[in-house]
């Protein structure tokens, strides 16, 4: 199976999304690059929008979404319909938001010190399994918020 993944970055978070491409990679999975490459300053809705966009033309796992902090391109991305994009401060959280909330994007940030390798936190949301049931039906309330 090809497993394809989008990835789009500001000029705030060049390396970060070099560690998870490359990790992707790796992993066997086809990375679609649409983020920028040097510390020319950018403005992350674009970027969100263009990656989101891509995501929503199908055939993608998930997507990925890194900026300075991860804050602004989440909430970018969280505005786009059908998009949940979560942004895990650790290990845990990047699994549970698999579990749980069934995010389709993982935000990271390149100013960010975490407390774990993003890696593993990568590896903990691809290798964790949704978990329907009552998370689905609060998946389905989520999503239909912005369609009020
Ligand atoms: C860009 O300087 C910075 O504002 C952006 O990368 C991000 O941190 C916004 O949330």
């Amino acid at each position: 199976m090809n497993r394809k993944v989008v990835i789009a970055n500001d000029h705030g978070a060049v390396a970060v999304k070099r560690i998870l491409a490359d990790h992707l990679a790796d992993r066997g999975f086809t990375v679609t690059n649409l983020g920028v490459d040097d510390e020319a300053s950018v403005d992350y809705p674009d970027i969100a929008q263009r990656a989101c966009a891509e995501f929503l033309q199908g055939g993608y796992e998930f997507g990925i979404l890194c900026c300075g902090t991860g804050i602004g391109i989440s909430i970018s991305a969280n505005k786009v319909p059908g998009i949940r994009c979560a942004l895990p401060q650790n290990v845990f959280a990047a699994q549970m938001t698999k579990e749980h909330n069934n995010a389709n994007f993982l935000a990271f940030g390149g100013r960010i010190e975490y407390q774990e390798p993003v890696t593993d936190m990568l590896d903990a949301f691809i290798d964790s399994e949704f978990l329907g049931g009552r998370h689905g039906v609060r998946v389905d309330k989520m999503m239909k918020i912005s369609s009020c």
